[in-house]
């Protein structure tokens, strides 16, 4: 485990555990178990705002109490919010590695179950600058019903990328398999020191799908904390294909 594991990594693929299914009660022991006993690369972190998913979930306080507990590992921070430029500083401070915010709060349609209606939108560029200039990666997700093409344009802005492979609010959804392709599309355009994740559904069943479409950070909330603790090391193991 360490902290610049996306700009750095020792190995690929990146196993990222998601948090949102952890036992919320004992957060701290679930995050180092995993971690330290479970050979997991990363922490992923689910924001969710009620509006731009049907959900709430957990913000810049938990981050920071994390961050206290474990200084050394890499949190990686994904909003699903309709205004993320708001959280920049916040998250920042509070001590995440890396933000990803979604394109499409920024388009003038919004695709995605559940999603309102939004407000005044976002220069996408401008916002992954901003990102940097608080010390965190920059990264950029798209829903399953969202084109690919609306993230190409920034394919060199963005230090990651986000493919969700479920419609994003809830874990333990079925991995929508049309998705790959875009995971396949923007692997072509990217660099090497670029990441890729997946996130949605992702098990030990499918996740050689995600890797084989140039998937290199495989998401996993239910497929991991959904485990007892016991079976959660293979997991792990099994998600990274190792
Ligand atoms: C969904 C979140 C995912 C989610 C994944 O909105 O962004 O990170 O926690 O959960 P699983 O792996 O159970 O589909
Ligand atoms: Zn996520």
């Amino acid at each position: 485990m360490k902290r610049d594991c996306l700009k750095n990594p020792d190995r690929l693929p990146l196993v990222a555990p998601s948090i949102l299914s952890a036992d919320f009660a004992s957060l701290g022991e679930e995050c180092e178990y995993v971690l330290n006993e479970c050979g997991a690369d990363l922490l992923h972190i689910d924001v969710m705002d009620g509006h731009f998913v049907p959900n709430l979930t957990m913000g810049p306080a938990l981050v920071k109490c994390l961050r206290e507990r474990l200084p050394d590992a890499c949190l990686d921070v994904h909003v699903m919010v309709t205004d993320p430029g708001q959280y920049i500083e916040p998250f920042a401070d509070a001590g995440a590695d890396c933000l990803t915010f979604h394109i499409e709060p920024a388009l003038d349609t919004h695709a995605g179950a559940g999603m309102a209606p939004l407000s005044e939108g976002y220069d996408v560029r401008e916002m992954a600058e901003r990102v940097r200039a608080n010390g965190m990666l920059a990264g950029l997700a798209l829903n399953p019903p969202t084109d690919v093409s609306t993230v190409l344009p920034y394919v060199e802005a963005f230090d990651m990328f986000l493919v969700m492979s479920v419609n994003p609010g809830f874990s333990g959804q079925s991995f929508l398999s049309d998705t790959l392709s875009k995971t396949k599309a923007i692997r072509a355009a990217l660099r090497d020191d670029q990441r890729l994740q997946m996130d949605g559904g992702l098990s030990p069943a499918n996740a050689s799908q995600a890797r084989e479409a140039g998937c290199d950070v495989i998401v996993a909330a239910s497929a991991i904390f959904g485990l007892p603790r016991t079976e959660r090391p293979g997991a792990v193991s099994e998600l990274r294909g190792s």
